[in-house]
């Protein structure tokens, strides 16, 4: 089978990386792919939002099987535009992308169907955001609505930071903005869920916790992820079940309630207090850096569960291996402000890998044969063994060998598991 797959992150080359080991596969297309994806798959040149050339290419190129890395494409209605062909689109439709794509069209939903999330306002121009605020306890949460690359949140701890985010929202730093939400604080311990749905069923595919701080201890600037590390130390069977039946049946159930289905991973981010989970956000795809995190455990044919949930029939049990993993991202120095582009990476092809070591790249680009950083998020090391402190001591091991002298990345990762 010829597959596609769409994205130029350390998550669509994990993906890569995973379906490459199925006997099903012939041909892989990364649109556009990354220097690591280049050495497994062919990298095709095309921009993520030309749905109209992707269509055309994946037609001229007998592909069975797109994958859809990243959230825009969903959002804008990649599987819908696809729905004239015999191509299988991995991923929710248009609607069910809302979910990620419109953060107030997930709290109202939060609200119809009773899934606990933190109390929300929802306001439509400044002045009455402003009044509000003005006698609000804080700290507070400011959120834009729309998608915002990661960005477009704000915690608030007094007026003045409340109104910054109000002024910048409205002023158009993510895009028009025709309202925005206010949220309580929710005090607890961050996780993220996963499950993959075929339109009727779903299946657990595993948690991680992410460390999306730049400095060590969790301080500093948000970034898209600095690593991660699965199983969360949170997880147990308890709150799973409620993780279930209080967030994700519910949410499934609205999706059907708007006369369509979910398909595709589902990314439940929440927040956890007391063995309860709250629900801070659904994202419409897999998370990056967990992604490359959780695949290197998981021990079916990935091939088969994406084949199976497009066609409705995800039957397989999904099964994790019970190793510890850990993801460590290299970061250009500078990131997550300025940083430079187009430095290249040496010594990289000389680094040999163990069975349970991988190194995933996510800003980087081939040229001439070389390996050039072109992302803040450069390389994603990853290693699964019996337990994390083995595996970090093993990741950080490989960076330094690779000694990349534009990069850095912090060492504590999964500190709350380890260094306890
Ligand atoms: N790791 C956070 C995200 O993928 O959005």
């Amino acid at each position: 089978m010829n597959v596609g797959i769409i994205g130029s992150g350390g998550r669509e080359h994990a993906i890569c990386s995973k379906i490459k080991e199925s006997a099903r596969i012939s041909k892989i297309y990364c649109i556009p792919g990354n220097a690591g994806t280049s050495k497994i798959a062919s990298n095709v040149e095309i921009k993520i939002e030309d749905f109209k050339s992707i269509k055309n290419f994946c037609l001229e190129n007998k592909i069975e099987l797109l994958i859809v890395g990243p959230e825009q494409p969903l959002v804008n209605g990649i599987v819908d535009y696809f729905i004239d062909t015999k191509i299988k689109v991995f991923g929710p439709n248009k609607i069910a992308s809302q979910l990620e794509g419109s953060k107030i069209f997930t709290k109202k939903i939060c609200s119809k169907y009773k899934i606990p999330t933190s109390n929300f306002k929802i306001f439509e121009n400044i002045n009455d955001t402003k009044v509000f605020l003005s006698s609000a306890k804080f700290p507070l949460v400011i959120k834009s609505d729309g998608l915002a690359a990661g960005k477009g949140v704000y915690i608030c701890k007094d007026i003045k930071e409340g109104i910054t985010a109000a002024n910048e929202i409205f002023g158009g730093k993510f895009g028009i903005a025709e309202n925005l939400l206010v949220e309580d604080f929710l005090e607890g311990e961050e996780m993220s869920y996963f499950v993959i749905c075929d339109g009727e069923n779903y299946q657990f595919i595993g948690t991680a916790q992410d460390h999306k701080r730049v400095g060590e201890g969790d301080k500093g600037k948000n970034t898209g992820g600095m690593g991660c590390y699965s199983p969360s130390r949170l997880f147990n069977q308890e709150l799973a079940d409620k993780i279930n039946s209080e967030i994700i049946n519910p949410a499934l159930n609205a999706i059907k309630d708007l006369g369509t289905t979910y398909r595709g991973f589902l990314y439940v981010g929440l927040m956890i207090k007391d063995n309860n989970p709250y629900l801070v956000e659904f994202n419409v795809r897999m998370g990056d850096p967990e992604c490359q995190t959780i695949l290197p455990l998981l021990e079916n044919d990935l091939i088969e569960i994406f084949v199976n949930c497009c066609l409705g029939k995800l039957k397989n049990k999904i099964r994790l291996n019970d190793k510890k993993s850990i993801c460590i991202v290299l970061c250009s120095k500078g990131y997550p402000d300025e940083y430079k582009k187009n430095i290249p990476i040496l010594g990289l092809n000389n680094i040999s890998l163990k069975q349970n070591e991988y190194i995933f790249h996510a800003g980087t680009k081939l040229e001439d044969n070389n390996i050039l950083a072109s992302g803040g998020r450069v390389l994603n090391f990853v290693s699964i063994s019996e337990n994390f402190k083995n595996s970090r001591e093993d990741i950080i091991k490989l960076i330094n060998k690779l000694n990349w002298k534009n990069g850095f990345f912090r060492k504590d990762i999964g500190y709350k598991i380890i260094d306890v």
